[in-house]
């Protein structure tokens, strides 16, 4: 499918309306965290899915091009915080160059991990498997520990940041 509707073989002349296409997919918006060996690392990521209530174990996806790919590549334990609808400044702060985590001063979970103070939901996971997906790494993560909070969802879709509306 176009935008008219016709159906398009995916190729390298038209990876910007793939990725277009999945950005039709609405999604929440996570934060990622580990212990780099240069200091806590933190990345922005819509890739999180749920997986396994038995045994507890979610995935998400680092790009290979991203300049904090290695240090998530060979963490052996990381976070994924889901962030609330108040916390797109924190989406946009992980999403840009460098992950600055100037001011945040996070704790420290059990594992090392850098933790962010409120998230709707955090995960604190070890890394169970790694599975080589593309441009992509697919890190799944076994759940040690959660928490949640109430609250609205930040979501991400089409680009834009935005917020949970019934119909
Ligand atoms: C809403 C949103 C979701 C994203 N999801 C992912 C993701 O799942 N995996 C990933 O590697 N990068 C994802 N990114 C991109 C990274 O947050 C970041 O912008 C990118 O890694 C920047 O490259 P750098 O690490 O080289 O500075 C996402 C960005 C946004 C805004």
């Amino acid at each position: 499918m176009t935008e008219g509707g016709g159906a398009v073989v995916p190729g390298p002349g038209n990876q910007r309306a793939l990725r277009d296409a999945f950005g039709r997919f609405a999604t929440g918006v996570t934060v990622v965290t580990a212990a780099g060996s240069l200091g806590p690392v933190g990345i922005t990521a819509n890739s999180f899915a749920s997986v396994s209530l038995d045994p507890p174990l979610l995935l998400w996806a680092p790009a290979r091009a991203s300049r904090r790919f290695p240090p998530f590549a060979v963490a052996e334990a990381f976070a994924v915080h889901v962030l609330g609808a108040d916390q797109s400044d924190l989406g946009r702060r992980f999403a840009a160059a460098g992950g600055d985590w100037a001011g945040l001063a996070p704790e420290v979970g059990p594992e090392g991990v850098p933790l962010l103070a409120g998230a709707l939901a955090r995960f604190e996971c070890t890394t169970e498997a790694r599975h080589p997906a593309g441009d992509h790494l697919i890190i799944i993560g076994r759940i040690r520990r959660f928490a949640q909070r109430p609250g609205p969802p930040l979501l991400f879709a089409g680009g834009c940041y935005g917020g949970f509306a019934l119909p």
